[in-house]
């Protein structure tokens, strides 16, 4: 399977490639605004996972044409910005192309974050909205902190919370978050409960900061 991270060139889309990169065997494409950087940021992660032992060869493009090769698209792109990034690069996903949206809507207030969805409700229903109605939405990802996806010799030991209308895409994608080291998947609902999953980021947030302990992810135990 191919996996396109949209953004890839960012933190959240850095620490899932690199992730990915070093416990899977999917192939990884890298996509940005700017093929060039796409390229800077894929080779960067070429050379971490080479550290590694892994030896990978990740192509970069531009986010339209990254999409186009991807049979999972990850929109690991800032939630300001996405609107305008699915304008683009909407009409061009393949047709059986799964959308996976990690992205969360956020503002800062004084010792806080809080959640700020867009007027559609959630960005997960932005994003159904804006890319057409054969691609399947599955949100995932959202809870878990890029810096410690990053540090590779990290154990991650955290679950991700995956939801989405689409049972096969859902699946698919609980697979592949389940081919990460470390990292579990609860199913959390239908696409209707974005709000609930995507306003948990803002609050984890906002414990680590009241409580000087950055990097808080979720895991539950039964
Ligand atoms: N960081 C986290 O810990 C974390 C955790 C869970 C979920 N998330 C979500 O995952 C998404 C990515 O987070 P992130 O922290 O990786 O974000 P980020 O580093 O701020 O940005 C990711 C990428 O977005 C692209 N971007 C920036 N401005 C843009 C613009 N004006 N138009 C189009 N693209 C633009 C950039 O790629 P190019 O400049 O290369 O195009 C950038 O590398 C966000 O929606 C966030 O809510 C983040």
């Amino acid at each position: 399977m191919r996996i396109a991270l949209l953004g890839g060139t960012g933190a959240l889309g850095g620490g899932l490639a690199l992730r990915w990169g070093r416990d899977s065997q999917h192939d990884l494409v890298i996509g940005s605004r700017d093929p060039e950087r796409a390229r800077e940021a894929a080779g960067t992660y070429e050379a971490i996972l080479d550290g590694q032992g892994v030896e990978r060869s990740i192509p970069g493009f531009e986010n339209g044409m990254a999409a186009e090769r991807g049979d999972v698209v990850v929109l690991a792109v800032s939630s300001d910005h996405l609107s305008e990034v699915l304008g683009d690069v909407g009409p061009r996903l393949p047709s059986d192309a799964i959308v996976v949206t990690p992205a969360v809507d956020m503002e800062s207030g004084e010792n806080r974050m809080t959640y700020a969805p867009p007027t559609q409700g959630s960005v997960a229903a932005l994003v159904r909205e804006e890319i057409p109605a054969r691609n399947p939405v599955v949100g995932a990802f959202h809870t878990l902190p890029a810096d410690r996806l990053q540090s590779l010799e990290e154990s991650l030991d955290m679950h991700t919370l995956v939801f989405g209308d689409d049972e096969a895409a859902i699946e698919r994608v609980r697979s592949l978050a389940g081919e990460i080291n470390g990292l579990e998947t609860l199913l959390a609902g239908p696409l209707e409960n974005a709000p609930a999953v995507e306003s948990l980021t803002p609050l984890l947030l906002t414990l680590g900061q009241q409580n000087n302990t950055p990097g808080l992810g979720l895991k539950l135990t039964d």
